[in-house]
């Protein structure tokens, strides 16, 4: 099936509404503002509400998308997530059934803050294949559900959310096309961003120490190799479309950290007005950040402007691809669709 290509058709995402900034924090944590500021990017983030699950996120956000699309049918759901709703089963099935999807395949991918681009590139392929039209791809994270609200080396950076996005077949040369997607593992470096205990390693116990609870980062470590792989990974994902970086106008990276996303910018040549940015508003939302950036920056981007992505996450995991900006077409959101808007981009 050679004359078919994969197109974005629809995006959507969701974000609870408690907002949670970085002076609430100073009250809680020997934290300052100034410090979470210059070492992150991040002002404020979306903590979820005790009753608000990863799959509730997930529904909206893929909602939102599938009207974007038009579609109120698709041939798959894949979720992305590291904070499934349960250890088993799968939340997809979950998700696909509240949006009365039927029986379509509906599975979960794990792969930390790469999870989006996993489940892009599996989706991709299986409309490259022809074993799917339209694939409903939603990244979804409730982090604070694993994080320790007491532990300010991670609480201050992560927030929950959900981002989604419909993928058709296209035909070649399409506004909204898909460039091939780089995936890359490191197994090496699998404790560098770990929750210790509850899996069939270590199973969760009362003995169970505090800290193998909760979710653990080796925060430089991960800085460099989330620069220099997802630098690497961009690149390659430009050289796979014949793209030069002149030629692309928007980079949109996993949203862990304004000082990551500026020098993944700067190692590929891409200037820093010209790097999509929401982290500032929603912290780090993992398998979420980039469905959601995409959300919430759509109405900057023009028809065929060309964007790479890429990101980073635990496993160690990466990925990249390139996508031309589709028409905008499908429906415009409901009046109650839940995706903000943020100021249009310049460059
Ligand atoms: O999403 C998956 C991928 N994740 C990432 O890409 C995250 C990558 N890592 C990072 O973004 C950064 O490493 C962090 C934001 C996590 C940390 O920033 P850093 O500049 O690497 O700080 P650090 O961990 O080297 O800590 C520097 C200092 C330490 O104090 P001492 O030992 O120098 O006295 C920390 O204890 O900052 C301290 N610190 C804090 N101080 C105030 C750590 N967290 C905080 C905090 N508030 N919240």
């Amino acid at each position: 099936m050679t004359d078919r290509v994969a197109v974005l058709a629809g995006w959507g995402a969701d974000a609870p509404d408690r907002i949670v900034t970085n002076s609430e924090l100073e009250n809680s944590l020997d934290t300052t503002d100034a410090w979470i500021t210059s070492r992150t990017g991040i002002h404020e983030r979306r903590w979820a509400d005790p009753g608000t699950s990863t799959g509730d996120m997930a529904v909206r956000a893929g909602r939102m998308a599938m009207r974007r699309a038009g579609v109120t049918r698709v041939d798959r759901v894949v979720l992305a997530t590291t904070t499934p709703d349960h250890t088993c089963p799968a939340t997809a099935p979950w998700v696909a059934h509240q949006l009365g999807l039927g029986t379509v395949p509906a599975y979960d991918v794990a792969a930390v803050c790469s999870g989006f681009l996993y489940a892009l590139a599996g989706a991709r392929e299986a409309v490259l294949a022809g074993s799917a039209d339209t694939v409903l791809v939603i990244g979804a994270d409730r982090f604070t559900s694993i994080v320790d609200p007491a532990d300010r080396s991670t609480a201050v950076i992560f927030g929950d959310g959900a981002g989604a996005v419909v993928i058709r077949a296209g035909t070649p040369g399409e506004a909204g096309t898909l460039g091939d997607v780089v995936l890359g593992a490191d197994g090496s470096q699998s404790d560098h961003i770990m929750v210790r205990a509850g899996g069939a390693r270590q199973p969760l116990a009362p003995s169970t120490p505090h800290g193998d609870r909760y979710f653990a980062m080796r925060g430089p470590e991960v800085f460099s190799a989330a620069v220099s792989r997802m630098a690497n990974a961009a690149a390659t994902a430009l050289d796979r479309s014949g793209w030069t970086t002149k030629e692309c106008d928007w980079l949109v990276a996993h949203q862990a950290n304004w000082r990551i996303l500026a020098a993944v910018g700067r190692a590929i040549g891409i200037d820093e007005d010209r790097v999509v940015c929401d982290l500032d508003r929603f912290g780090n939302t993992s398998a979420a950040s980039i469905p959601m950036a995409l959300a919430h920056h759509a109405a900057g981007f023009r028809t065929g402007d060309r964007l790479v992505l890429a990101a980073f996450g635990g496993g160690t995991t990466w990925g990249a691809t390139t996508l031309t900006w589709p028409e905008q077409t499908g429906r415009p959101p409901a009046a109650t669709d839940r995706t903000e808007v943020l100021p249009k981009l310049t460059r």
